[in-house]
């Protein structure tokens, strides 16, 4: 089984290039890598400087990546489901169906959970191919909330399927009443079998050899209390922590502004070490320019183990 490893943070502050980064350290250690990004804006293609996509494509030796896009993932999946009912039941079945459907789309956490099962998917299709799956995800909030998905949804399925049964229970009434045979209901098995992957799901979650989750945050007071927020939250849900990365550490200046803010960074670094109970918190310096393809592998010399 693949070591599963999510990178979280607050938004910008080095998720995209530092889980590129140590992907690639990793990769160069001789470990097969595999780099999943769930970011609709494509940033892992920007930082490589080239087209990844939604499939699977090389990036180095040992280092494959490919992209998800949520939005487009709930999109296809709801299509697909619609493409395949259109098959096995009748129209006026159908359009009461596709209305459910179509009210499952805005419904709360659809598009979370469209894109959970596609990280499912992928996870139980390539682990047996990697030693490590990275997920570059969107900021944190967002995240947490993913990993508390299979409980909400849980939830949330029950009610459709409750709800579901009640319009069926009442359609083989009318149908007795016209002395016709109720047709099987696909709704119901595709209600189901979600529910067993979102159970698969969470089995894998809770491993604690196999998931575990890396903060990126800068030494500043916010990502400090946010990320403090987000492990405690983790925690509910027992998700290890297993490193910080504190990315875009100071120089040493000679400078009176730059001088203070090292100062400030200090006291900042010596609250995270006390902190976080993790094994590993990974310090990275601020480059000169903004990341780009070139510089991956200065970065990734950070991570080593
Ligand atoms: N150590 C660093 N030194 C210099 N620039 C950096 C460093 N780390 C990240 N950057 C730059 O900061 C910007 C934000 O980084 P990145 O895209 O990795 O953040 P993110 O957390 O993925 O952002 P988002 O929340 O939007 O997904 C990028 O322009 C990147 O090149
Ligand atoms: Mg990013």
């Amino acid at each position: 089984m693949s070591k599963i490893l999510f990178f979280g943070g607050k938004g910008g502050v080095g998720k995209t290039s530092c889980s590129s980064a140590f992907a690639v350290k990793r990769a160069s250690e001789g470990h097969k890598v595999l780099l999943v990004s769930t970011d609709p804006a494509h940033s892992t293609s920007d930082l490589f400087e080239r087209k990844i996509g939604p499939k699977i494509v090389p990036l180095r030796d040992n280092l494959d990546a490919l992209e998800i896009d949520p939005q487009k993932e709930a999109d296809d999946y709801i299509k697909m489901i619609k493409g395949n009912m259109s098959q096995i039941v009748s129209p006026i079945i159908l359009d009461e169906m596709n209305q459910q459907l179509d009210a499952a789309r805005v419904s709360p956490g659809s598009h979370e959970s469209a894109l959970f099962d596609k990280m499912i998917e992928i996870i139980n299709k390539t682990s047996a191919d990697y030693d490590y799956i990275i997920f570059d995800t969107a900021p944190t909030g967002h995240t947490v909330r993913l990993l508390s998905l299979p409980e909400m949804l849980g939830a949330w399925m029950d009610t459709l399927l409750r709800k579901r049964r009640k319009t069926m229970a009442l359609k083989r009434m009318v149908d007795r009443a016209k002395g016709k045979e109720s047709e099987q209901d696909p709704i119901i098995k595709i209600l189901m079998r979600r529910k067993e992957n979102l159970e698969k799901a969470r089995h894998i979650m809770m491993d604690e050899k196999s998931l575990s989750f890396v903060f990126v945050m800068n030494a500043e007071r916010l990502p400090i209390e946010e990320t403090k927020k987000a492990v405690k939250l983790l925690k509910k849900y027992q998700i290890p922590v297993q490193s910080l990365v504190v990315n875009r550490i100071l120089p040493e200046s000679k400078d009176e502004f730059w001088k203070n803010k090292k100062l400030s960074e200090t006291k900042y670094l010596e609250e995270i070490n006390e902190s976080f109970d993790v094994s590993h918190i990974y310090k990275i310096p601020m480059f000169q320019s903004d990341m780009k393809a070139s510089s991956i592998d200065q970065m990734a010399d950070y991570f080593r183990k």
